[in-house]
């Protein structure tokens, strides 16, 4: 029956809880008078040291051998009209949709000054998937206040990592990111082909707005002319609460890059459907053939990528119905290779059971989304200590899909399901746990602060299902 097993699950995130414990780590603010100790139902305050988030942020000047890349972001509400002339009623940073693009070579200095006009729930800037110090990390009540109407925030951290990235705002996300504040972070490396050599290199956040998608800026399909035989990267990231699938018809591809992060030799596939989890990206490399080549958003004709080589026109053929390829998995994809850590001899052992569930909400009983039975903030903290390798056991006992997110970490994934990964090492920060799956992944805690772990279907996160992440 339903109560006896949500009173199953009551056990289950009692166990879970006995590692965690109450903390009484404060929110993290940078103005220390500000700082505040515990963080919610959960949490007993007042019994450890303070951590100051001074010690915890980013780098105050550029780095010797980087550019300072230096942006203003402000979040804003209003009409921002797209290339195809549709006005969108949005909230968005610099009236753009998505928002300014943020592009750094590996080493420079990133500076961001995000202010709010008019957003009056408030803003902020998270970077997702991008380990930056926790101090930078953008999560409202854990590592910073929202910032108010009239106010700012200046967001100082190094490019060190290479790869597809985006930023959005942590705010009362549900609704915010859905409206449009979000953006792209792309950092390449620094050696690099000379610009010559390096062909197309397009950067297509898909999203959502309550009548239209847009990948990039365009809704519809936007065409590039390709000359054969230079190479394509196509950066495809997801910024909606949902999975988003993408085909690319006329080539055979590479997928280079999950979640920003290199693959170890991965090989040629052709006619898969490719599922991207909400949050996740990936980056495909093909090198352009002598015919036209589609990359297909959801199986829609009409949406997507069209590479033309110069002089190739007319005459389109229909395309393929991509919705029978089978689904490309990374489960055996790649190369194996050494990785830094062994996660089966982890120091600490998290069980994470997501549900939909009775818990407690504003003091009263009520249905939410659930991590252990419980709605954050009454989630218990999770309590690491700089060093240990930790390891997750997801699992999903409800009926929707639940694509995780640990903030500040990538993780290592070890197995879906009782299948253990068996190609090139996969690091993720946003994997998707399907109904009845159970994911183990592992990483180490190396970033120290508070992070936020939680549902990146955002109205999941905003129905409670999130817990901290807090280093001892
Ligand atoms: Cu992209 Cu906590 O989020
Ligand atoms: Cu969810």
């Amino acid at each position: 029956t339903a109560l006896s097993r949500r009173r199953f699950l009551g056990v289950a995130g009692g166990v879970v809880a006995a590692g965690a414990g109450a903390t009484g780590v404060g929110l993290l603010f940078r103005d220390p008078e500000a700082m505040v100790t515990g963080g919610g139902p959960g949490h007993a305050g007042g019994t450890r040291p303070q951590v100051s988030v001074a010690d915890l942020r980013g780098p105050g000047a550029p780095a010797a051998r980087g550019t300072a890349r230096r942006h203003v972001l402000t979040a804003r509400t209003g009409t921002v009209t797209i290339p195809s002339g549709r006005a969108i009623d949005a909230w968005s940073y610099e009236g753009r949709l998505p928002g300014p693009a943020i592009t750094a070579t590996e080493g420079d200095l990133i500076e961001v000054t995000l202010r709010n006009a008019d957003i009056e729930d408030g803003v902020t800037v998270h970077w997702h998937g991008y380990d930056v110090p926790c101090g930078e990390d953008g999560a409202p009540g854990a590592t910073q206040h929202a910032v108010q109407p009239g106010g700012e925030f200046v967001y100082r951290f190094q490019a060190d990592q290479v790869g597809t990235y985006w930023y959005h705002t942590h705010q009362a996300s549900h609704p915010a990111v859905r409206k449009g504040l979000y953006g792209t972070l792309v950092v390449t490396p620094r050696e690099d082909r000379p610009e010559a050599e390096r062909g197309l290199d397009l950067t297509l956040p898909v999203h959502t707005f309550d009548d239209v998608v847009i990948l990039g800026d365009q809704e519809g399909r936007a065409v590039h002319d390709v000359r054969p035989g230079q190479p394509v990267r196509l950066r495809l990231i997801n910024t909606d609460s949902n999975p988003h699938w993408f085909a690319v018809v006329g080539s055979s591809f590479r997928v280079v890059a999950v979640d920003g992060r290199d693959l170890n030799q991965p090989g040629e596939v052709r006619e898969v459907g490719l599922r991207l989890p909400a949050g996740g990206r990936y980056d495909l490399v093909l090198a352009m053939p002598e015919a036209k080549v589609t990359l297909l958003l959801d199986n829609d004709s009409d949406q997507g990528i069209l590479l033309r080589p110069p002089g190739v026109g007319g005459g389109d053929r229909p395309l393929p119905d991509t919705a029978d390829w089978p689904e490309f998995d990374l489960l055996d994809y790649g190369e194996p290779a050494a990785v830094p850590f062994d996660a089966d001899d982890a120091d600490r052992h998290f069980t994470i059971v997501l549900d939909r569930a009775l818990a407690m909400v504003d003091g009263k009983p009520a249905y939410a989304q659930t991590v252990d039975g419980r709605a954050h903030p009454s989630v218990p903290d999770q309590l690491v200590r700089e060093g240990d390798v930790v390891r997750f056991t997801v699992v999903n006992r409800s009926l929707e899909t639940h694509p995780w997110h640990l903030h500040g970490h990538p993780v290592l994934i070890l197995s879906r399901d009782g299948r253990r990964y068996s190609g090139s090492p996969l690091w993720m920060d946003t994997f998707d746990v399907r109904p009845g799956e159970v994911w183990e992944v592992a990483f180490r805690a190396d970033n120290p602060g508070v992070w936020m772990n939680h549902c990146h279907n955002l109205p999941h996160q905003e129905q409670g299902m999130m817990l901290r992440l807090v280093y001892d």
